[in-house]
């Protein structure tokens, strides 16, 4: 069996689906891998290192789409769904609630298509989860930002010429990208506070040092998710916050909810009660942004408040992003490939089920066939 993987073809898509390491590792298990040549540049992983590691190069991005599974970062453009083999499998990031089209395009090829953020978030799939491990990468690369675009310091500093106050950098959103900013935030010396509306995250915020904002508000939802506030909790939390981010530095948003537009947490009125030259980094900017004044993809000053909104962060960091991505895709792997080397798909399997977003032609996955059928 083989499997491929194409060089991603958005400019702003440095990331490569497998890395050496885990080609090695799918050689042993008896798979071949055809990489497109080049699709390792911007990770600094040269062609080399995957002839090294055993996989085969082309130029032709025919004979990659053509193998048995292929394998991809990004959500595929139609016509790159158009090149796939008659069933071949197709695993990667696919936006099953949020890209309608791709999803529409995965039917008409009658193609089966797995997407990494629909594996349910379960204890045994942890090494597959794609959305941590990229999320991580996120959170990491937002602290830094909030720290590179502050004309302050994070850390608390006694100097001859007198002290400096630590920054205190405020977290909305402890899921997994909020806690990695909280914990390097902390690392770099500032006082950290985090607020969700899943009450259960307050303990976790406090492993890391960090303060817990209790606003009184409750929000969990299913699969571990929160869910969308009522109009009232929403103006209620809006209010407490635009109260509560006057006194902070850095303000680092990461609020979703899936497959809805991104809570709005920083209204106009709190950008305009911080200190002049404080920080807010925009984690949502795909879905909208968490600041009511963040522009998607942008750095802009409003009220002298930095407002810096990046799209695909973990693209920023290709090289350990693409080798967590890579690894989690191996351990998605085991699951479908038997010791003999020959796919065994177990429908069975709630994870194998749960990833599933088009079954030979058939939308199965709940949430792409509600999206797909809002759009039609
Ligand atoms: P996410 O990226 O969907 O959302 C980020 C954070 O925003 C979440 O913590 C969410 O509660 C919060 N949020 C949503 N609306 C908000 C609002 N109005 N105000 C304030 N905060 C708001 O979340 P992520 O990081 O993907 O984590 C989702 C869940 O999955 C979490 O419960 C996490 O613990 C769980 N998880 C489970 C894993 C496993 O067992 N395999 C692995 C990783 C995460």
């Amino acid at each position: 069996m083989r499997v491929g993987v194409p060089k991603e073809t958005s400019p702003e898509e440095h990331r490569v689906a497998l890395v050496p390491e885990v080609v090695g590792k799918l050689k042993a298990k008896g798979l071949d891998v055809v990489v497109q040549s080049g699709a390792g540049a911007d990770a600094l992983l040269p062609d080399d290192a995957f002839t090294d590691a055993g996989a085969q190069m082309t130029t032709d991005a025919k004979e990659v789409w053509g193998a048995d599974i292929v394998v991809k970062i990004a959500p595929p453009t139609p016509e790159e769904i158009s090149q796939l083999g008659a069933g071949s499998i197709l695993i990667g990031f696919l936006a099953p609630l949020t890209s309608p089209q791709t999803t529409s395009a995965l039917a008409q090829a009658k193609a089966t298509a797995f997407a990494m953020e629909a594996i349910p978030r379960i204890s045994r799939a942890q090494s597959m989860d794609a959305l941590s491990s990229q999320s991580n990468v996120a959170g990491y690369k937002a602290a830094l930002l909030g720290a590179e675009n502050m004309g302050r310091f994070y850390p608390m500093l006694m100097t001859a010429a007198g002290t400096i106050p630590p920054a205190k950098v405020l977290v909305l959103g402890a899921g997994v990208a909020g806690l990695q900013a909280l914990a390097t935030a902390k690392r770099l010396g500032a006082r950290t506070t985090g607020y969700d509306v899943r009450p259960e995250v307050a303990e976790q915020v406090q492993s890391l040092g960090s303060m817990w904002l209790d606003l009184g508000l409750e929000a969990s939802g299913e699969g571990g998710y929160a869910r969308e506030l009522t109009e009232e909790e929403r103006a209620q939390q809006q209010q407490a916050l635009t109260d509560a981010i006057k006194g902070f530095d850095v303000v680092i948003t990461t609020a979703l909810v899936p497959g809805r537009p991104a809570p709005k947490l920083v209204t106009q009125e709190a950008v305009e009660g911080m200190k002049p030259g404080s920080v807010i980094v925009d984690l949502a900017g795909e879905a909208g942004g968490n600041c009511e004044l963040t522009e998607p993809g942008q750095t802009v000053v409003r009220h002298d408040v930095k407002i810096v909104s990046p799209l695909n962060l973990p693209a920023t960091m290709p090289e350990h992003s693409s080798q967590l991505f890579a690894r989690n895709v191996l351990a998605l792997l085991d699951l479908f490939v038997g010791e003999d080397g020959a796919l065994k798909l177990d429908f069975e399997d709630e994870i194998v089920a749960g990833a599933c977003v088009v079954r030979e032609g058939e939308i199965v996955h709940p949430g792409a066939k509600t999206a797909v059928e809002a759009k039609v």
